[in-house]
């Protein structure tokens, strides 16, 4: 009997608790602050090769439109090119949500054919 009772508590009991808990958050993304992002982009040097808008230069271009935040974050802490490595003791885990969260709050600049002298 109390093997039986136990059977029913997993195939019913179980699965019903886990029904309640609430989904996982599907994106990975943290909530970052854009404001301090930038503020740390520059402090820490990322503009010397990304550009203050992250447009690119020396580095390549990171915004607008950013990878998605695992393989940003997967960079920063492990480059295989040419860019310095940045572990969390210098950029902490929390600071690079922030630089994400400012990536990707960089607008996408306007069409080339909306702008007259480009379309002469
Ligand atoms: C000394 C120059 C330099 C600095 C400073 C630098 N980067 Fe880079 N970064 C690069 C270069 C060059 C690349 C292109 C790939 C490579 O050669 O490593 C790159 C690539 C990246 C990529 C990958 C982009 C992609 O599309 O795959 C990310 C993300 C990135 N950098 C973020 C940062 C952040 C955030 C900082 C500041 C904490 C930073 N970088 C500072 C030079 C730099």
């Amino acid at each position: 009997m109390r093997f039986i009772l136990s059977f029913l508590f997993v195939v019913t009991v179980i699965p019903a608790l886990k029904a309640q808990t609430p989904a996982p958050a599907t994106s990975t993304t943290p909530a970052g602050n854009a404001q301090n992002g930038k503020k740390i982009f520059s402090n820490y040097g990322c503009y010397q090769c990304h550009g203050f808008e992250a447009q690119g230069g020396a580095g390549a271009r990171l915004a607008p439109r950013p990878i998605a935040f695992t393989a940003f974050s997967k960079y920063v802490r492990q480059p295989t090119g040419e860019m310095p490595p940045y572990t969390s003791r210098v950029v902490s885990d929390k600071e690079l949500a922030d630089i994400y969260a400012f990536l990707q709050s960089i607008p996408q600049p306007p069409p080339a054919s909306s702008i007259p002298l480009l379309s002469k």
